[in-house]
């Protein structure tokens, strides 16, 4: 594990970037496993300027993203779907046709997580994946549990998560109460692995998932065995450690 430390949201972002633009520059038809949240945003902002300066180019990558609301149609603008092509894909040369999200209109989770996990495999797993950390320690949509579960798979969210998430909703009542979420598998083989937290609501969680046991109980905890994966921080994220 290595840990980078960044002086605040803005740091952090710009840390996390460079990483992703080396990616892409060094293999562009790289395939990005991508996040969505309050912590990537900041991201997908200098990858957006970066494109406009001419820095990085990204006609040639596949994007595979982690999660999306089941019963969310794509046009909804609380979806993932959505909120991707809002904040980075509408404005950068990603191919339509390489930009991948679980498909939260089918109602059939059996079907639509094999589709994924297939779609994973034929694209040769993820180069580099990009994460955040939910206050219980879920990334993706991988909530706290007796088991890691491997696959993708349909997740019954937990109140924590949709206390969380209830902020980009009118009202708590619209958060969905299930989601579509890629497993730990494919999360555990990606060959990077990128996470990024920021503010004093997530120092708790950092000091459990990355100094603690490995368990499900802490689903980010199991990052402490990839073999190359990255934490970058700010200070007020990083104050328990
Ligand atoms: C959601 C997403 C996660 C994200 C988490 C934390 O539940 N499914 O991928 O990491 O929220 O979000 P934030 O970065 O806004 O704290």
């Amino acid at each position: 594990m290595r840990i980078i430390r960044a002086k605040d949201y803005a740091d952090m972002s710009r840390k996390a970037a460079n990483i992703i633009r080396a990616q892409v520059t060094m293999k562009p038809d790289s395939v990005l496993g991508l996040a969505t949240g309050g912590s990537p945003e900041g991201i997908y902002k200098e990858l957006v300027a970066a494109y406009n300066n001419g820095d990085v180019d990204f006609s040639e990558i596949t994007s595979i993203n982690l999660d999306e609301y089941k019963g969310m149609p794509r046009e909804n603008e609380q979806s993932y779907w959505y909120f991707m092509h809002d904040h980075f894909f509408n404005h950068v040369n990603v191919r339509p046709q390489k930009i991948n999200v679980p498909d939260g209109t089918n109602l059939n989770s059996e079907e639509e997580c094999a589709r994924y996990d297939q779609l994973i495999e034929a694209k040769g797993g993820i180069d580099l994946q990009l994460l955040g950390i939910g206050f219980d320690g879920h990334i993706g949509f991988n909530e706290p549990a007796d088991t890691f579960t491997l696959g993708t798979h349909c997740v019954d969210l937990e109140e924590s998560t949709i206390e969380a998430n209830k902020r980009y909703f009118e009202k708590k009542e619209d958060v969905p109460r299930q989601a579509y979420t890629m497993g730990i598998k494919a999360i555990m083989q990606a060959k990077k692995v990128v996470m990024v937290v920021s503010g004093s609501g997530k120092a708790d969680i950092v000091r459990q998932a990355f100094f603690g046991p490995v368990t499900p109980q802490v689903p980010a905890s199991i990052l402490q065995m990839h073999p190359d994966f990255t934490l970058i921080g700010d200070e007020e994220a990083f104050s328990k450690i």
